[in-house]
């Protein structure tokens, strides 16, 4: 090192290092003022930090700090705050009455919120996702209603289904007319011109049609074919229906009935859970 030699190189102006490789030399820049400031800075900052805020690796831990505190604690913290808060929303939702829940602004939008949710999760495959139905399984956002459109009409409903496993499900069988022999075939085909003719006017019903309903329908579809809440039969009279209503299909029910089966929450959601879905469903436009 002996024969560095130090000098101004004639090209840039700037200082050499006096290393100099088969007529290469190496100039020297050093880093900027500011930048080695900076650095310095950053030196101390990262000494002094480690005293207040986790940083070493110790055999089995770390050395967590004076502050013993880190963003997934104060995370921890605040997702703490809102369990609390919900559970202490799902506890009165859980206790109060369906009608004071829905007089109750806040209440109200969290049910309205979590049925929507609930919704999703559990019934939109039968009901479809905006809960406008499909055949067999009906449309809830009408205010066509098999067993009744208010708030405990509906929650009773979900709790305990139709035609389900539950003790206490709303069931009532339609007969299977045909199959069971109650009725002849063109008996079947005469009592469902009646019934067609109850929604459409166009459509020519014959007296012995009339009597058939009478006899074997009005006991659940009403004397004049409206339904009857009770019995969840359907209306006949209007043009909303659980089942396709083309004649064939209709000949095809009266004969053989359909049983759709609705299954029952309760037990597998909360209670919490089903009154929202019941006040959700209720607000969807038909409810009573
Ligand atoms: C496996 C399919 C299925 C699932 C899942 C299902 N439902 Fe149903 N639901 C039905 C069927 C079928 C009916 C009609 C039963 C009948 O024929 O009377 C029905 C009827 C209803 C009714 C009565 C409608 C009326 O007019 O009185 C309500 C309310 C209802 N479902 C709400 C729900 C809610 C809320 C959920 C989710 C928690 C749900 N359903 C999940 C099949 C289903
Ligand atoms: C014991 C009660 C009961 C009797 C009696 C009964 N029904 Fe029904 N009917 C129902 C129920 C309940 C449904 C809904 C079917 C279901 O959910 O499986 C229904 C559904 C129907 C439907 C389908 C309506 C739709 O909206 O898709 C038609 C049509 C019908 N009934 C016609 C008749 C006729 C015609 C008779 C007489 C021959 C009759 N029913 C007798 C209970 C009854």
């Amino acid at each position: 090192m002996s024969d560095l030699k130090k000098e101004i190189d004639d090209v840039s102006g700037v200082d050499t290092t006096g290393h100099e490789w088969d007529g290469i030399k190496e100039l020297n820049t050093p880093m900027p003022r500011w930048w080695v400031y900076t650095f310095i800075v950053c030196c101390i900052w990262a000494f002094v930090y480690q005293f207040f805020y986790p940083s070493w690796p110790l055999i089995s831990d770390y050395y967590k700090g004076y502050f013993a505190e880190t963003n997934r604690d104060r995370l921890n913290d605040e997702l703490g705050n809102v369990a609390q808060q919900r559970s202490v929303t799902l506890d009165k939702i859980r206790t109060m009455d369906l009608e004071d829940i829905r007089r109750d602004n806040a209440l109200n939008t969290f049910a309205l919120a979590g049925g929507k949710a609930a919704f999703g999760d559990n019934c939109a495959p039968c009901h479809g996702t905006g809960a406008a139905g499909f055949t067999g399984y009906p449309n809830l956002n009408d205010d066509d209603w098999l067993w009744g459109g208010t708030l405990e009409d509906i929650y009773t409903t979900i709790s305990y289904g139709i035609r389900s496993t539950h003790e206490e499900t709303r069931v009532n069988d339609m007969p299977a007319f045909l199959k069971d022999e109650l009725l002849t075939k063109a008996e079947i085909e005469d009592v469902v011109t009646y019934a067609q003719s109850l929604s459409d006017r166009s459509i020519k019903a014959t007296e012995s049609g009339r009597v058939l309903f009478a006899d074997n329908c009005a006991l659940c579809h009403g004397e004049d074919g409206k339904g009857l809440r009770e019995f969840g039969a359907p209306n006949l009279t209007d043009a909303i229906t659980l089942y396709v209503t083309d004649r064939d299909s209709m000949i095809d029910i009266v004969s053989n009935s359909r049983k759709g089966v609705m299954p029952t929450w309760s037990g597998r959601l909360d209670e919490a859970t089903i009154k929202s879905l019941a006040i959700y469903i209720h607000s969807l436009g038909g409810g009573e």
